[in-house]
């Protein structure tokens, strides 16, 4: 899918809803909207205390916005159903938002690929909760708001399956093909959908990977704020992934199968 520029201006929201908000690269895009103006924030997901600790933080830093949690089984179909109707259904402050309410869907789980290729429980793990529930997650969010937008955090491991990650991998290119027939699906309605796809970034999820190949991850998160509130429908952050990736999804089969990363 093309990382093409939108036409759709660049929109700060009012009201936020994160799912997955303990994910360290979600925690730092919230702090950027509440920071730009946003005067609401609903935190989904499934640590009660991690919440409750990010709810905390942000209501000392932003006292004017109204900040709430959701505990939330993020994998389960009702509770999915029910959260978003809860946030997004007819009737509800979300709704009300319309085009200044933006979701930003953040969960994911990184199982090493030695592990899940030795252990098929640990591979649909990682599939469910990487790439089936944050699938889900877009189309209720797609089937129940009427304006604003959706953004979901892929990865650039999704752009091209490699013997190293592509279990990882694909449940992020499942997420892409969501985002992209989402995108094709609403293209004449107000409602924004947002592949973002981080590099390797330094956040719990890659503890114990040399510091040196990963970007901080309060930079990633203005590359994100960024594009997601100009409704581009890719965003690689940093940029510079996407001339990587696109060299990357070039390079012949042939020579491809040689390369060892
Ligand atoms: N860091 C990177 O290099 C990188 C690069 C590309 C894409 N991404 C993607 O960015 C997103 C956020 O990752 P991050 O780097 O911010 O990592 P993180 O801080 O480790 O956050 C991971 C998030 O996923 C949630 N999660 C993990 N397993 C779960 C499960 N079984 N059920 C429900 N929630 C679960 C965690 O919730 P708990 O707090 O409850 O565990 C947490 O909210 C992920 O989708 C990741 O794949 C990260």
């Amino acid at each position: 899918m093309p990382a093409t520029a939108s036409t759709t201006a660049s929109t700060w929201p009012t009201d936020l809803v994160i799912v997955g908000a303990t994910s360290a690269i979600a925690e730092n895009c919230t702090r950027l909207w509440l920071e730009g103006g946003a005067s609401r924030a609903l935190l989904i997901g499934r640590d009660e205390a991690g919440l409750d600790r990010i709810a905390t933080d942000l209501r000392v830093r932003f006292p004017a916005a109204a900040i709430n949690t959701s505990v939330t089984d993020l994998l389960d179909v009702p509770s999915i159903t029910s959260a978003v109707q809860g946030f997004a259904g007819p009737g509800t402050p979300g709704a009300a938002a319309g085009a200044g309410l933006t979701v930003l869907i953040a969960h994911g789980s990184m199982t090493d690929q030695a592990e899940s290729q030795a252990d098929l429980a640990k591979a649909a793990s990682v599939l469910q909760v990487t790439g089936v529930s944050p699938s889900l997650w877009m189309e209720a969010c797609a089937d129940t708001m009427t304006a604003g937008t959706i953004a979901v955090l892929g990865s650039v491991a999704g752009d091209r399956g490699r013997r190293k990650n592509y279990i990882y991998g694909a449940s992020k290119g499942l997420i892409e093909r969501m985002a992209e027939g989402l995108q094709h699906r609403l293209a004449a309605s107000p409602l924004n959908v947002v592949l973002v796809k981080p590099g390797p970034t330094a956040t719990p999820m890659t503890a114990g990977m040399p510091a040196s190949g990963l970007a901080p991850v309060s930079a990633v998160a203005a590359d994100i704020v960024k594009g997601v509130n100009a409704a581009r429908p890719v965003v690689y952050a940093p940029i510079k992934w996407q001339v990587i990736m696109t060299v990357v999804r070039l390079i012949p089969r042939p020579v491809f199968n040689r390369l060892d990363f």
